[in-house]
């Protein structure tokens, strides 16, 4: 069947975190895996690019919104293929089929009698962009910015959204999978129990110019909600693209809690409006946070998923979010986490299955897949649990609970590892009458391999196309799960492939011991070697080192501490770097100026803030105390610069 899957598109006032890495990667997972079933997928990301958030952000660059828009846009358009995802459609809020198929449906839900003029005083809260009931304020506060909302009396256009709150019930009560997991089809319909208001769709031109003007109206634009829910059909080309019917038909949404309302509520009412089926389902995750709280650019403890992917591997970043969430709730992240999961999970594993049993091969049988003989107990134990491990995988992904899949696929390795260990190839190997038992044994370890490999790829993309290569299975050959899932598609004589190393024990070695302290234990000469060689950096090794010209924004100290200040720059993204520098700077004189910064530093807490980046100083010995001056460059140049 027909796959159509959505994220949400992201707002561009914020660049690509955690957050949007972890949906966007799981919607890449779900449609490889899709793929994998053999059916027809389409998967649609983009971004967010009107309202008012967005003037702010420009304004605070001193960009247009245009300018500003194309350049966030882009980072999240560049981040997807670091991270092995492949959308079909980046869409963007700003593209021109967008702002018509906008237009449109504003039109077409206008005549149809479901928009009004009014006027309306309410509580708006600009964070959320939107009007905040009594009754969702926490001590007079919106609950997620903290802040009071502002009053505010205007006339608006307004969308019918009650006229379909009993049809919307009563759908969510007929289909059960309409939203999941359960808890949040609680939230929604324990929410329309009580009466829905209508829905204010317009900002007036003497508020808000950056949007898509009403089309019966040039005195407003359309709100961004409004304008946004859109993109999940222009995408597929409605309302007569070629293949709109087939798309909408099975359309289903990834979005994380925090849209819930937006998604669950506002955007199944228009669609009702506009005589459309509801989309087939809504798919809600719950939040990443860092050490346990809330991630936010003021605390400074914001997850670049790019950083994570240079220093971990995008494979072991995949693995780790869809294996530590359970998805639907909340999971917090540290670098110690996914180290473990490393460790653990990927470096010992599967990764010494796979070097173990490529290791036998080449030494008992010159690297070819031998002919099996008669399956004993064993063997036949270990394709039923393939096979069982295959049932499993299907349905957990399917119904997306990745982290169970891949439970499931775990418990399988383990049994694998097991197996070995029962059988003793080594043993086997001193006793030529022993020769067809351990064809038999090699084989079914390989061809466990191989069916890892099939339903790894949707997880881990690069590390299953090394797992394949080194069985010297064809990409082609592992398409499907229904014509590659069954035991037995290993064909003996293959000559293996040697792999260089699946999950090299980088991360685990810079764990254990401190970076530099790697050479212990070597002999005496090459140890001598290695120290005149240490006495250089290679060019190679400079270029890792990421200095660029960042401008301080603001600066103030850190409670507790005499020598620490906390920068706010901009490098050109804004970030907190926690620099040693209070003796020798005052606060007020630092905003303004430019420094040189190490920009991809491992960032670090710092008397409990983040640190992300180092500040260059350079520093005089002197008897009445040091002298500190901050680096700088020979005159103004655009923060983010590079130096080298
Ligand atoms: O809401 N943990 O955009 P947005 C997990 N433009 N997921 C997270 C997350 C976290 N800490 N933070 C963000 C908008 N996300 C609107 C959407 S759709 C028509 C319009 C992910 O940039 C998660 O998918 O605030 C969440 O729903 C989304 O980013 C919100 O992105
Ligand atoms: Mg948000």
């Amino acid at each position: 069947m027909t796959t159509y899957i959505t994220t949400p598109i992201y707002y561009v006032n914020a660049q690509p975190h955690l957050g949007h890495a972890y949906t966007t990667i799981v919607a890449d997972t779900y449609s490889r895996f899709r793929r994998l079933c053999d059916a027809p997928v389409r998967f649609q990301t983009g971004t967010d690019e009107h309202g008012e958030k967005i003037v702010e952000a420009a304004e605070k660059e001193g960009a247009t919104p245009k300018e500003y828009v194309d350049r966030i846009s882009a980072m999240f358009r560049e981040t997807w293929p670091v991270l092995d995802v492949k959308p079909d459609r980046c869409i963007r809020t700003t593209d021109p089929d967008h702002i018509a198929t906008v237009q449109r449906i504003l039109s077409e839900v206008h005549e149809r009698g479901d928009i009004y003029f009014s006027k309306y005083t309410g509580l708006y809260c600009r964070g959320c962009e939107r009007y905040l009931t009594e009754k969702e304020l926490v001590n007079g506060c919106c609950p997620d910015h903290k802040v009071p909302p502002v009053e505010i009396a205007e006339e608006n256009y307004f969308f019918r959204m009650s006229k379909y709150q009993q049809q919307l019930i009563d759908h969510i009560k007929t289909h059960p999978d309409f939203i999941t997991p359960e808890r949040y089809r609680n939230e929604v319909l324990s929410f329309l129990s009580e009466p829905l208001e209508d829905l204010c769709i317009s900002r007036p031109k003497s508020r808000l110019t950056w949007g898509i003007e009403l089309p019966f109206d040039e005195k407003f634009v359309t709100y961004v909600w409004f304008d946004a829910l859109i993109n999940y059909l222009t995408g597929i080309g409605y309302p007569d693209g070629e293949h709109f019917d087939e798309y909408w038909s099975v359309a289903e949404h990834l979005i994380a809690k925090d849209i819930l309302k937006p998604h669950a509520i506002y955007w199944p009412t228009m669609i009702l409006s506009m005589g459309l089926p509801l989309y087939k389902k809504l798919h809600v995750h719950g939040f990443w946070n860092v050490d346990d709280t809330k991630m936010s650019k003021s605390l400074g403890n914001v997850v670049r998923p790019r950083e994570l992917a240079a220093e971990y591997g995008v494979d072991t970043l995949r693995y780790f979010i869809l294996r530590d969430m359970s998805f639907g709730l909340d999971s917090s992240f540290n670098a110690e986490l996914i180290t473990t999961r490393y460790n653990s999970d990927l470096a010992n594993d599967l990764g010494n299955l796979f070097s173990r049993a490529l290791a036998m091969v080449k030494k008992y049988r010159n690297g070819v897949v031998p002919q099996p003989g008669e399956p004993g107990e064993l063997e036949a134990g270990l394709a039923d649990a393939a096979a069982i491990m295959l049932g499993k995988y299907r349905r957990e992904m399917n119904g997306f609970r990745f982290h169970r899949a891949l439970a499931d696929v775990w418990a399988f390795v383990a049994l694998a590892n097991k197996y070995i260990v029962a059988c003793e190839p080594w043993t086997l190997a001193k006793d030529e009458a022993s020769a067809t038992r351990l064809d038999t044994v090699l084989y079914s370890i390989l061809e466990s391999l191989r069916l890892l490999t099939l339903v790894l790829q949707p997880v881990m993309p690069g590390a299953a196309a090394k797992m394949g290569a080194a069985l010297n299975v064809q990409e082609g050959d592992l398409a499907s799960l229904d014509s590659a899932g069954n035991w037995g598609g290993l064909v003996a004589g293959t000559v293996l492939v040697e792999l260089p190393n699946l999950f090299p024990r980088l991360a685990a070695e810079k764990q254990e011991q401190p970076a530099g302290k790697k050479k212990k234990g070597g002999k005496e000469k090459k140890q001598q070697a290695d120290r005149a060689d240490d006495a250089f950096v290679t060019f190679e090794d400079f270029k890792k080192i990421d200095l660029r010209v960042a401008e301080i924004i603001s600066a103030e100290p850190i409670e507790g501490s005499d020598r620490l200040l906390r920068l706010q720059v901009r490098a050109p993204e804004e970030r907190t770097i926690i620099a040693g520098i209070a003796e020798h700077y005052r606060v007020e004189d630092l905003p303004g100026k430019e420094v040189i910064i190490v920009a991809n530093l491992k960032p670090a807490k710092l008397m409990g803030v983040m640190s992300e980046g180092m500040v260059l100083a350079a520093k005089e010995k002197g008897d009445g105390g040091d002298r500190l001056l901050l680096s700088s460059v020979d005159g103004k140049i655009t923060p983010g610069s590079g130096v080298a």
